[in-house]
């Protein structure tokens, strides 16, 4: 069942954004670049409220010294939303538009690299197939009941209280 470990889906994920930012970037219409943009904006909250979600508080439980890349995981998405929300402030397709959407470009990729550098790899290595599993299994369950970011606020999250209330476990 390994293409349900979280670490794997998680990958698929960000191979998935790398690939829409590029197709992205190469469309002209402005109807479709709205459309396309809409629909990767929405995926990259349902993917960062999934991991604060579902993964993260597991890491912290599974690897030691977890802490810091957790809150700094939690500054990053705070990152992102907030790049993300920027674009909404102008006119598809124009100059400051896709300067926008390039600053989200940006945020996600440096922090999709993070995750695979630092996060992904001491977590498939320390906590448990089964774990992976089953949290590759919820993983999905939280994509579909938040599709197209049904039910998610896109709020920014307090990166110290994450890490505080889910380092003991609760
Ligand atoms: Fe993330
Ligand atoms: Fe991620």
């Amino acid at each position: 069942m390994a293409d349900l470990d979280i670490t794997q889906l998680i990958l698929s994920e960000h191979d998935a954004f790398r690939r829409s930012f590029t197709e992205i970037e190469a469309l002209t219409d402005a109807a479709e670049l709205g459309r396309r943009w809409d629909e990767l904006a929405d995926q990259l909250e349902v993917h960062a409220a999934g991991e604060e979600e579902v993964f993260y508080p597991h890491l912290l439980q599974e690897v030691d010294d977890s802490e810091g890349d957790t809150e700094h995981a939690v500054k990053d998405h705070n990152e992102i939303r907030d790049a993300v929300r920027s674009v909404a402030d102008h006119e598809v397709g124009t100059d400051p538009w896709w300067a926008a959407l390039r600053g989200a470009r940006e945020a996600t990729v440096d922090h999709l690299g993070e995750e695979e550098q630092d996060v992904l790899p001491p977590f498939k290595e320390q906590a448990p197939e089964d774990l992976r599993t089953d949290l590759g299994m919820r993983w999905l369950a939280f994509r579909d009941a938040h599709d197209g970011a049904r039910g998610l606020s896109g709020d920014d999250k307090d990166p110290e209280a994450y890490v505080e209330e889910h380092a003991n476990g609760s």
